[in-house]
């Protein structure tokens, strides 16, 4: 049984109800927070593939820990090469859109990655990717020690989240506003669409929001909680070793703002990423969305 507290009961039923039902064939409402135009594409397919960079290729069982329903097609590749990839996740909608995906190569549980319910040093991979920001924050370091105490020795496991600031997006902002402000001046003057900038996920810097804001409209997307670099290094590398890598630097506000087909946006993204792939570790702290590996001693005791 999963103890639920306030927060984590928002969560759930939110995916149950808005964020897995699917809006367009294999598009889930949940899909709105990403940049999924044609020019951003091959960016966010090499960034996807960079989780896996690190993680071991083949084994038995691959823990996918707030699966979702396995939304995009790159993400299969992850356990290509295990038995069996074990998606865990609060919401059963998800588990049920997984399924249809993989079937057989699923095993599915509904479950709290802060509570995992499997034995120690089961996985030879794991991912956790974009949840741990659904926890209250005092849970967060609960989940990576619970992504560690079940990972098998000399293994990985990759967890991508947003920082709560990025240096980057930060000097970018700027630039941002006034491109946003151009276009919808552009816009009202000949009336073409506008570029939708919404913000990724409704923003509460810890629960407390979520009782503050009990009462008014519904909100548009759900809680998050997230971390800066110093608490992840102090924090999460006091308990097992961790190291930052970029997953992708900029934002999705940033690309939809300034990410262009017809300024060359393909280009700057390309170039964007080899800069990446040369400077993981300043992008990975310093950008919007870091990996963080998290790995298994040899010789750690199995608890
Ligand atoms: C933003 S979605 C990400 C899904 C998938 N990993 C992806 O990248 O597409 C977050 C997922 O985490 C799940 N989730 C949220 N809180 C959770 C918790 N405490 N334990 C397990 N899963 C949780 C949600 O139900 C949802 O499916």
């Amino acid at each position: 049984m999963i103890v639920m507290n306030e927060v984590k009961q928002e969560v759930r039923h939110f995916y149950n109800q808005i964020g897995w039902q699917l809006v367009d064939e294999d598009l889930y409402q949940n899909a709105r927070y990403e940049d999924l135009r044609p020019v951003s594409q091959e960016y966010l397919h090499r960034c996807h593939l960079r989780v896996s960079r690190y993680l071991k290729p083949d084994g038995r069982y691959f823990l996918d820990a707030g699966s979702g329903p396995i939304q995009y097609p790159d993400y299969l590749l992850y356990s290509r090469g295990y038995r069996y990839r074990v998606c865990a996740d609060i919401s059963i909608t998800a588990l049920r859109e997984a399924r249809k995906r993989i079937g057989n190569h699923g095993l599915f549980v509904v479950s709290d990655i802060a509570n995992l319910p499997f034995k120690a040093g089961i996985f030879e991979g794991e991912v956790s990717l974009h949840t741990i920001h659904h926890l209250p924050r005092k849970e967060h370091l609960r989940a990576y020690k619970e992504l560690h105490r079940v990972l098998a020795p000399d293994c990985t496991a990759a967890v991508v989240n947003s920082w709560s600031e990025s240096r980057m997006m930060n000097l970018c902002d700027p630039l941002i506003r006034a491109t946003n402000r151009l276009r919808g001046m552009v816009k009202r003057l000949i009336g073409t669409p506008a570029i939708i900038t919404e913000p990724a996920y409704r923003t509460a810097s810890d629960e407390t929001n979520t009782k503050k804001e009990q009462g008014k409209k519904p909100p548009k997307g759900t809680f998050t909680a997230r971390h800066d670099v110093a608490w992840v290094k102090d924090e999460v590398g006091a308990h097992m070793p961790v190291e930052i890598y970029v997953w992708r630097s900029v934002s999705v506000r940033f690309t939809r703002a300034l990410i262009h087909p017809s300024f060359g946006g393909r280009y700057w993204l390309r170039l964007l990423f080899w800069l990446e792939d040369r400077f993981p570790h300043y992008f990975g702290e310093n950008g919007q969305y870091p990996i963080i590996f998290v790995t298994k001693n040899k010789e750690a005791p199995i608890n």
